[in-house]
C-alpha cells in the first residue's frame, strides 16, 4: 500500500488529513517536532523530525511515496524539497493563490520560492493554491464574545475554505492518480462579505453581533501593532479594498474533485462555534 507522509500532521489541515486518511484504512506517518506530546488519531505513526533541520526528516521519509507538504512560514531551506524529493515520487504542496513565475523571475513569497523547487525536482507535483481559511475569522473571537466586532471593509467579500475541505481535498491527491502538474485553486463554494460573516458566526452561537467599520488607517496601525508586519497588512488592506467592489473569485474545484459542493460558511461556523463562546 503507498505509505504517505503528512507534515504539519497537527495543524488546522494536517490533523484532518491524517485523520481521513487513517480512517479510509491509509498507510499514513505524521511528521511532528515531539512525538511525546502530538495528538495523532489511532492507528497513526507520528515521527520526529522538523522543517528547519532537513536531514531529521529522513527516518520520516523512509518508503514514504507521497507527502503531503505544508510551510509553516519560517525560513525556506531547499534541502528540504531536495530530501523529500529523494524518496518520495508525488509532492502534494499546500500553498495559496499566487501567481506562476517566469523564467529567472525572483520569487516574492516563500510559497512561489517552495513551487519552483518542487517543479524543479523532477517528481510528480500538486499544488493545492487554497485562498483564504475560513479559521481566519477565529482571530475575531474575542470581538464575538464581547458583542461588536471592529475591523475595516464590511462590505469586502470573502470566498472562505472549510479547513476540512482542503483536508478532503489532499487525501483525494493522495490517493488517487492524475493530478501531476495540477494546480489546484481551492475556495468556499459562495463569497460572503465581512459583516455577513460576522453575522453568521453570531447565529451559530446564539448571540447577536454587531460590525463596526473600523477606518482602515487605523486598522493599519492596529494590524500592524498586533502582526509586526508592515508590508503583510497593506497587502491585505488593500486586497480587503478590492474585495469591496470586487467579490474574491469562487472556484467550483472542491466540488469537481470530490463530486460534493464545498461547504458553506454557515456550517463552518456551525463546526467552530465553540471556538467563538
Ligand atoms: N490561513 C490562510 O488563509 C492560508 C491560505 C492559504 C495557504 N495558507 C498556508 O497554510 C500553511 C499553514 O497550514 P496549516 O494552517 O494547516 O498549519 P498550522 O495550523 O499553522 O500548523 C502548523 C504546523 O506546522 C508544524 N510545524 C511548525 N514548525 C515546524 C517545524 N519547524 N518543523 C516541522 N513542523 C513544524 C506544527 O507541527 P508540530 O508543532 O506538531 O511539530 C503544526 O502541525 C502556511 O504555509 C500558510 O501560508 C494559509
Amino acid at each position: 500500500m503507498t505509505r504517505i507522509l503528512v507534515t504539519g500532521a497537527t495543524g488546522t489541515i494536517g490533523r484532518h488529513l491524517v485523520s481521513s486518511l487513517a480512517g479510509a484504512g491509509r498507510d499514513v506517518r505524521a511528521l511532528v517536532r515531539d512525538p511525546d506530546r502530538a495528538s495523532l488519531p489511532e492507528g497513526v505513526e507520528g515521527v520526529r523530525g522538523d522543517l528547519t533541520a532537513p536531514e531529521t526528516l529522513r527516518p520520516a521519509l523512509r518508503d514514504v511515496e507521497r507527502v503531503y507538504l505544508m510551510w509553516p512560514g519560517i525560513a525556506v531551506d531547499p534541502r528540504v524539497v531536495e530530501v523529500a524529493a529523494e524518496h518520495a515520487r508525488h509532492i502534494v504542496y499546500l500553498s495559496t493563490d499566487i501567481a506562476d513565475l517566469a523564467d529567472g523571475e525572483p520569487a516574492t513569497s516563500f510559497h512561489q520560492e517552495i513551487e519552483r523547487q518542487i517543479r524543479a525536482t523532477g517528481r510528480d507535483w500538486t499544488f493545492l493554491r487554497a485562498i483564504d481559511f475560513a479559521t481566519n475569522t477565529l482571530g475575531w473571537a474575542d470581538q464575538i464574545r464581547q458583542g461588536v466586532v471592529r475591523w475595516p471593509y464590511g462590505q469586502a467579500s470573502r470566498s472562505l475554505i472549510h479547513e476540512r475541505d482542503i483536508a478532503d481535498v489532499a487525501a483525494h491527491v493522495l490517493t488517487s492518480d492524475g493530478h501531476d502538474g495540477a494546480k489546484y485553486v481551492l475556495t468556499g463554494p459562495e463569497s460572503i462579505t465581512h459583516a455577513e460573516q460576522v453575522r453568521i458566526i453570531g447565529e451559530a452561537v446564539g448571540r447577536e453581533v454587531r460590525w463596526e467599520d473600523l477606518p482602515p488607517e487605523t486598522a493599519r496601525e492596529q494590524l500592524t501593532a498586533a502582526w509586526g508586519n508592515p508590508a503583510f497588512v497593506a497587502a491585505r488592506l488593500a486586497a480587503w479594498r478590492s474585495f469591496v467592489d470586487t467579490p474574491e473569485r469562487v472556484t467550483d474545484t472542491v466540488e469537481h474533485l470530490l463530486g460534493r459542493p464545498a461547504r458553506s460558511f454557515r456550517s463552518w461556523a456551525h463546526d467552530h462555534a465553540d471556538d467563538f463562546r
